[in-house]
């Protein structure tokens, strides 16, 4: 039971890398093993001390309360309560006064404690399991997904749900629960996703799922398209190394799910959305995929003469912004769990916009929670740097946009026709770029990795290109980094230039180049070292000289943003793999980030 638990683990380490921790009971005897840092310290400790049991919970740990160590792991135990716990329980340092004072004693610094506590106090108290739990679930606020396990109770496990998602597995004379779909594809791909409110009471015959007043529920059963296999790195070092080699691949699937190759024609088949009549469009993202927004608002207010409203997740959730329901919406999401594009989904439904999904897991919430999915087909992400998924969501905002752009009557037939061509070019381009740029990204990384900063500068599209690559910078090889659009360089940032400062300037030869050279001029004369991102015109058309010019084949510009993270992903890369940091799992990151 042990080691399956510790498979499942493996597949949500994208959740949590920094502790993990597992338990059984077995014979009336309810244990645990616990170890801080990545998984194979657990199984090095289950190996030395097996657990028996067959029934468990096991958890892999992103801390929010209390640091990465053995003690704050999960699971948590209190007088014959095991708890383990995705979220954050806001109202915890209250209950912990509250509970302390009755004389409860805590161990951790985390807010999951209070759970066991609480539950362990009810079932003193004289109530049954399922009473005590739910009473449990009307006392804690916040964002939570929890599995209970009761050592005077070993056939059941009790499951609660507000926030982070929660999947019932079944199986054969046994029953499963995990944090998603992935977590038990060995196991079975007959899946319940849970839904907020729900508490789901399991044992090895079936669940029954109840709301928190403990009013009995239906929800649905369905097949999952998770896949069991696990995917490996083929010849590469690393996940991210792989994906970033991946995405010409990647990038003609996503595009043969928008574009007609035969007619060159976009169908996004996007019916729920009515681009057409729509006054504007709200977008919103986190992080790496918020950029992949940022670009797509320049194509939609170019193509589609569309008023795009975007904003980080975390702001635009709380923002109060007044919005119409003649607006769409769209959220950008490589897992479709992210906790703060989550709420602004939500927000945006409360306000009756139309809402479309940019992602890349189909069973996600998001994905579930909206009125139209658009795929980005990369496939499974491990890297917990976004490459391949970033150049995905691109790929399906440009279609969307043009899409949009066709409906709304501002791409005529013959501009649709020759932007998908130049979509229809881009996979072959990118194999070419990767295999032309590696070397000199190699040898320049050598250069960046003794750095202490850097700067990267873009104008239009490769405003946001600057940013991912700052954030691809400091993400992986822990170099500090910003990105700036470069006319802003004089309000404030060229503060910054000196010889010390390598600035990356992104610019192919478009309508912003003469301007974004200026800017290059501006750091030339204070000694700043430029390492030039352009293309075969841009290098013929500038004589400033350079620390590094990169130089690309010349394309047009609705996939110049594409090919042009292909080199910043590579010099982050090389950098990270060069300064020997943990590339694929960085340090304080986590892959689905489903708290705020
Ligand atoms: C950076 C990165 C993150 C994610 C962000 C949103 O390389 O991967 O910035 O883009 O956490 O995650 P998703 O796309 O899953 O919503």
């Amino acid at each position: 039971m042990a080691g399956r638990l510790v498979d499942a683990l493996k597949r949500l380490e994208y959740r949590g890398y920094d502790s993990a921790g597992v338990a059984t009971i077995h014979d009336g005897v309810m244990d645990r093993r616990r170890a801080e840092g990545k998984l194979f310290n657990l199984e090095k400790r289950l190996d030395a001390e097996p657990l028996p049991g067959m029934v468990g919970i096991a958890h892999t740990r992103w801390a929010t309360h209390g640091i990465p160590n053995e003690t704050n792991a999960h699971p948590h135990f209190v007088e014959g309560v095991a708890v383990v716990h995705n979220g954050i329980i806001e109202n915890f340092s209250e209950l912990r006064d509250e509970l302390t004072e009755e004389g409860s004693v805590f161990e951790t610094q985390t807010d999951t404690e209070v759970v066991a506590h609480l539950m362990a106090k009810y079932l003193r108290e004289g109530l049954e399991p399922r009473a005590a739990m739910l009473k449990m679930l009307n006392r804690v606020t916040g964002a939570y997904a929890l599995a209970v396990m009761l050592k005077a109770d070993p056939g059941t496990i009790m499951a609660a749900r507000s926030g982070p998602p929660l999947a019932v597995g079944y199986g054969r004379g046994e029953m499963f629960l995990g944090s998603d779909a992935i977590a038990l594809s060995p196991f079975t791909n007959e899946i319940t996703y849970l839904v907020d409110g729900d508490c789901a009471v399991i044992n090895r015959d079936g669940v029954s799922v109840l709301d928190f007043t403990g009013k009995p529920v239906k929800r649905a059963r369905q097949i999952s398209q998770a896949t069991a296999y696990v995917v490996d790195k083929g010849n590469h070092r690393h996940f991210m190394e792989k994906e970033i080699y991946e995405q010409p691949e990647v990038i003609s699937h996503a595009l043969s799910h928008y574009v007609d190759f035969a007619e060159n024609t976009i169908s996004t088949n996007a019916a729920a959305i009515d681009f057409k009549a729509a006054s504007g469009l709200a977008i919103s993202a986190c992080g790496t995929a918020y950029l992949a927004g940022l670009v797509g608002k320049y194509w939609f207010e170019r193509y589609a003469r569309l008023p795009v409203e975007i904003d980080v997740a975390s702001e635009f959730r709380y923002r109060e912004m007044p919005l119409s329901p003649s607006q769409a919406a769209l959220f950008i999401s490589q897992s479709g769990e992210t906790a703060d594009t989550l709420a602004s989904l939500r927000y945006c439904r409360e306000n009756g916009l139309k809402i479309g999904a940019v992602v890349n897991v189909r069973e996600s919430t998001i994905a579930r929670e909206s009125d139209a999915i658009f795929p980005i087909m990369a496939g499974p992400e491990i890297g917990v740097a976004s490459t391949k998924a970033f150049t995905c969501q691109l790929a399906v905002l440009a279609s969307l946009a043009i899409g949009a752009g066709k409906a709304r009557g501002t791409v005529s037939a013959d501009e649709e026709r020759a932007l998908v061509r130049h979509l229809a070019e881009m996979p072959r381009i990118m194999s070419r770029v990767l295999n032309l740029i590696q070397p000199q990204m190699e040898s320049l990384s050598r250069e960046l990795s003794k750095c202490k900063d850097v700067l990267y500068l873009g104008r239009g599209t490769s405003f946001p290109l600057a940013m991912e690559g700052a954030l691809k910078l400091k993400e992986i090889s822990y170099i500090h980094a910003e990105g700036y659009a470069a006319g802003e360089l004089k309000h404030g940032p060229i503060a910054l230039i000196d010889e010390n400062m390598p600035v990356i300037v992104i610019a192919p030869f478009d309508r912003f180049f003469e301007k974004t050279v200026s800017n290059m001029q501006e750091v030339a004369a204070r000694g700043g070292r430029i390492i030039f991102i352009t293309d075969e015109a841009g290098a013929a058309a500038s004589k400033l000289p350079t620390m590094a010019t990169i130089i690309l084949p010349v394309v047009d510009e609705i996939i110049a943003p594409m090919i042009f993270s292909l080199p910043i992903q590579l010099l982050a890369y090389h950098t990270a793999v060069f300064m020997g940091t943990d590339v694929d799992q960085p340090r304080n990151l986590a892959k689905s980030v489903t708290v705020e």
